[in-house]
């Protein structure tokens, strides 16, 4: 595969260079043209500080009429603007510094919420961690940051989510932001594309996920087997096991065997494709301005060649063996094809299949560690709902028997625990899209005007903090209760509004894992729990949270590690992210 020669740092200078330089030159020609023509000579170096000058007062300009536009848009619409946050300085630049600050040390999704109210009543000017469903009540679940003077809405609201993932689907995109950050690493595959592009990735893909494909269990037991081995080597050896990390392990080898059958040799496979994650993972935290930081060379270069190294014969063979089978039915494919496979009969265009398997690995792999590592997480937390859990796990399949798709839907308390983790901490807990054309939303509040959206804005949705709101949950809407899953609370709060639960997204672009996630989830938990009976948490001093967590609320003062966001949440630590846990061996039936 053919990567671009320049760095991503050098393209991105020569065009912000251009965007400068074109404007200036012109305005210095055409006023030294005026000014010559009138027989004065005024000098080029003159011109240009005069024109370059005038920029602020320019950008002024624009964000006045900016707002006017907006304002009247959302007159004759009868909306009114979403609600702002009011910095002191402009641009809100005091609430970007305090929110970059108080990031690295804040509870996941305190720091954008808590600083609004501060924001709304400037009289109160420090920044406290009130409760969510507080600052909900204040401010109204749909927000507008404008940092810089760009708008940036953040909502939380079940019908706004459900008008962009679903109602109003072909309004929203996830946008060139993302895309330009993982293009290095993914491409355009069904998780990396908008629109038409998009559409013909998906038709594609998801005839792949059948019931049939996803419920054969051998690969997750191979690969469950060898990661509960070497954990009990460990705890043999009186030593804990950083479980994110195993676990991690666990999902890439069996991504890796469903997506293209291939899983051993790969340890610098893995190494390097988590490395190029982690490098769109911090373009995006940088923002637009990421190619600033690789001005030398493009980040994921060296990991993509490593990559490429390893996957590239295999899908080579592929389409080989492709090309010189006998032709057949090609709607038809058995059981045991994997991803590749499957591609090959639709498509002989390598770069299609390749980025596809790469998008659909980096969907799979991490969203599922994330969730079983908080569910030991909060089976650790709450040894009464793992005594139970193994109660069921043991009355169903017993200490050592390999579970079947029809054990694990029979399972429903394993399935309120799963529920209940991607409630408390969803994989993927705030996700962007930006819409096509101006819109508006109905008012969170009754009685009150819809609310404006121009074309073009950043929306960011967090189902995260959505999942945490007392108003939609329950006063005991912060706590592990899998029981709210299986009781009264069911048809009191979900029933009646679907949408106030979106681990997996909903509407057209809805995970297409989802099945496959709950089917691997349940695996690895059972045999876990058939291999052991307590599970204790040792966190390392780098990864407990500080101490003045304990005297805030909610979650945050109980809460034991610290939850962090990329694309996916994760457990934060010094320096790669753990959860250390020491599991006691169960007796043997
Ligand atoms: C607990 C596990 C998982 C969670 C919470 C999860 C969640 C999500 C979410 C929220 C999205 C929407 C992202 C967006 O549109 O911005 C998504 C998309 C997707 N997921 Fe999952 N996922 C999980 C596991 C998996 C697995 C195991 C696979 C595949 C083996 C997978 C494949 C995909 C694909 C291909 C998409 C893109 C669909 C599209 O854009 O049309 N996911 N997932
Ligand atoms: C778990 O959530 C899913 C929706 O993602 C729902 O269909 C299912 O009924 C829930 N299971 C339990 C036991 O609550």
């Amino acid at each position: 595969m053919s990567r671009s020669w320049v760095s991503p740092g050098v393209a991105y200078l020569a065009r912000g260079l251009l965007s400068v330089v074109v404007p200036v030159a012109s305005s210095v020609i055409i006023v030294a043209r005026l000014t010559s023509l009138k027989g004065i000579r005024v000098s080029p170096w003159l011109i240009s500080a005069v024109v370059l000058g005038a920029a602020p007062l320019g950008f002024a300009a624009y964000v006045l009429v900016d707002e006017r536009s907006q304002q009247r848009k959302a007159n004759r619409l009868g909306a009114r603007l979403v609600p702002r946050v009011q910095g002191k300085w402009p641009g809100n630049l005091d609430k970007v510094v305090n929110m970059v600050l108080r990031s690295e040390n804040e509870y996941l999704g305190m720091v954008s919420v808590s600083c609004i109210p501060c924001l709304c009543f400037t009289e109160s000017s420090f920044c406290v961690g009130r409760p969510l469903e507080d600052e909900i009540k204040v401010l109204g679940p749909t927000i507008n940051f404008r940092f810089f003077w760009e708008d940036l809405i953040l909502t939380t609201e079940p019908q706004h989510i459900k008008t962009i993932l679903a109602t109003d689907f072909d309004n929203y995109v996830k946008g060139a932001k993302f895309r330009e950050a993982a293009d290095s690493v993914l491409g355009t595959g069904v998780f990396n594309s908008d629109g038409e592009i998009w559409k013909l990735h998906r038709t594609m893909t998801r005839p792949f996920f059948t019931h049939d494909r996803i419920s054969h269990f051998e690969i997750f037991d191979r690969h469950a087997d060898h990661a509960i081995v070497l954990a009990k080597e460990r705890f043999r050896a009186g030593l804990t096991v950083d479980f994110q990390d195993l676990i991690s392990r666990f999902t890439l080898d069996s991504a890796s065997e469903f997506l293209f059958g291939h899983y051993n040799a790969a340890a610098a496979f893995s190494y390097a494709f988590s490395q190029a994650q982690q490098s769109i993972n911090r373009r995006l935290s940088i923002g637009q301005t990421w190619p600033l930081n690789e001005i030398l060379a493009d980040s994921t270069e060296l990991h993509m060649k490593v990559v490429d190294a390893f996957l590239d014969p295999i899908l080579k063979d592929a389409l080989e063996k492709n090309s010189t089978a006998v032709e057949f039915d090609k709607n038809e494919f058995s059981d045991d094809q994997t991803l590749v496979d499957h591609l090959v009969n639709l498509t002989s265009d390598f770069k299609i299949i390749k980025d596809e398997t790469l998008n659909i690995l980096l969907a799979g792999r991490d969203t599922t560690a994330s969730t079983l590592t908080s569910a030991i997480y909060l089976l650790a937390m709450h040894p009464e709902f793992l005594t139970r859990l193994r109660e069921e796990i043991i009355s169903k399949v017993g200490l050592t028997r390999r579970p079947t798709y029809d054990d694990i839907k029979e399972m429903k308390y394993l399935r309120a625990i799963l529920n209940e983790t991607l409630r408390l901490f969803p994989a993927v807990p705030f996700d962007v899209r930006e819409n096509i054309q101006d819109t508006t939303w109905t008012s969170p509040e009754h009685g009150k005007k819809p609310l404006f959206i121009p074309q073009g804005t950043m929306l960011s949705y967090s189902v995260f903090l959505m999942h945490r709101r007392i108003d939609l949950w329950g006063p005991d809407a912060l706590e592990f209760d899998p029981d709210r899953w299986l009781d009264e609370r069911v048809k009191k709060y979900l029933i009646p509004n679907p949408f106030i639960f979106l681990p997996f997204n909903a509407g057209p672009r809805i995970c297409l894992g989802q099945q496959f996630a709950y089917n691997e989830m349940s695996f690895m938990i059972i045999r876990l729990l058939q291999n052991f009976f307590t599970i204790t948490l040792s966190p390392e001093p780098a990864m407990r949270p500080p101490a003045w967590w304990a005297e805030k609320d909610g979650r945050q003062a109980i809460e034991r590690f610290r939850p962090r966001n990329h694309l996916t949440l994760y457990a934060m630590a010094s320096l790669i992210s753990s959860l250390r846990i020491r599991g006691e061996q169960a007796c043997r039936e």
